[in-house]
C-alpha cells in the first residue's frame, strides 16, 4: 500500500487545502445528520481518511475526542500543526483503513467517512472497511457516511471511485438501521458538481 500513501502524501504535499477537489467549508450536509445523535450519546468519534479536513476543529470545539486517521502521513502532519492545543483529545492514526485496525484502537460512538470509502475499489478493501467498522461502533452507535452517488464522478484525485447508492451501504451493515438518507450535491473549487449520497446508521444494541 506504500504507492497509495505515495499518491495521496503528493497530493497533500503539493496543493493548498483550498484547492483540493473535495475542500469544504460548508458542513451543513454532515451537520443535518449529527443533529440526529443526542448529544450525550456522542463523545469519541472515530474519521478514517479524515484528510486536512476542517470539521476537526469543528468538532472538537463540541469537546468531542477523536480518533483521526489516514493512509497520508502528510496530511496527518498538517492536522497536527493546526490542533496542537487539543492534542490530549485527539489520537492520530496512519493506517491504510481497509486492512485491520490496531488492536489497541478503542471503540467509537460514530464513524464518521466522507469521501473515503468509494475510494475502495476491490471487494476484499470493502470487506476490510466494514470489518474496522463493525470493530470500532460500539453497540447503539451511530455511522456517518457520505460516498459519491450512483450519479456521481467515475474519478476522483487521479483514481477509481466505486459509487454507492444507499442499499449498497445496507449490505455491508445488516445490524444496522438507517435513520436518515439524502442525496447532496457538492460543488468542487472548479465549480464542478459532486452528487453524494449521506447516510446515517444505527448499530442495534443487542449483538
Ligand atoms: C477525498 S479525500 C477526503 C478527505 C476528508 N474526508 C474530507 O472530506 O475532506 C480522501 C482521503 O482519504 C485518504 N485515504 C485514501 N485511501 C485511504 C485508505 N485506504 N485508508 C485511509 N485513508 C485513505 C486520503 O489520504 C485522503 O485524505
Amino acid at each position: 500500500m506504500k504507492s497509495m500513501e505515495n499518491h495521496w502524501n503528493a497530493i497533500f504535499s503539493r496543493t493548498d487545502d483550498e484547492k483540493l477537489g473535495w475542500y469544504e467549508k460548508d458542513f451543513s450536509a454532515t451537520l443535518a445528520l449529527l443533529r440526529l445523535i443526542p448529544e450525550d450519546e456522542l463523545k469519541h468519534v472515530f474519521i478514517p481518511g479524515v484528510g486536512t479536513s476542517s470539521l476537526v476543529e469543528m468538532l472538537l470545539n463540541r469537546g468531542l475526542r477523536l480518533t483521526l486517521n489516514d493512509i497520508s502521513t502528510q496530511a496527518l502532519e498538517k492536522i497536527k500543526e493546526r490542533t496542537v492545543a487539543q492534542r490530549q483529545r485527539i489520537r492520530y492514526l496512519c493506517h491504510d483503513i481497509a486492512r485491520p485496525l490496531p488492536a489497541e484502537t478503542g471503540s467509537a460512538d460514530l464513524w464518521l467517512d466522507r469521501a473515503v470509502l468509494h475510494f475502495l475499489t476491490a471487494g476484499e478493501m470493502v470487506e476490510g472497511y466494514f470489518a474496522n467498522v463493525d470493530r470500532i461502533v460500539r453497540p447503539g452507535g451511530y455511522v456517518l457516511l457520505a460516498q459519491f452517488s450512483k450519479k456521481g464522478a467515475a474519478r476522483c484525485a487521479g483514481l477509481d471511485v466505486r459509487r454507492y447508492a444507499l442499499g449498497d451501504f445496507e449490505k455491508y451493515l445488516p445490524a444496522y438501521k438507517v435513520l436518515a438518507s439524502r442525496e447532496h450535491t457538492y460543488y468542487n473549487p472548479s465549480g464542478e458538481a459532486r452528487p453524494y449520497i449521506y447516510a446515517l446508521f444505527r448499530k442495534g444494541r443487542l449483538l
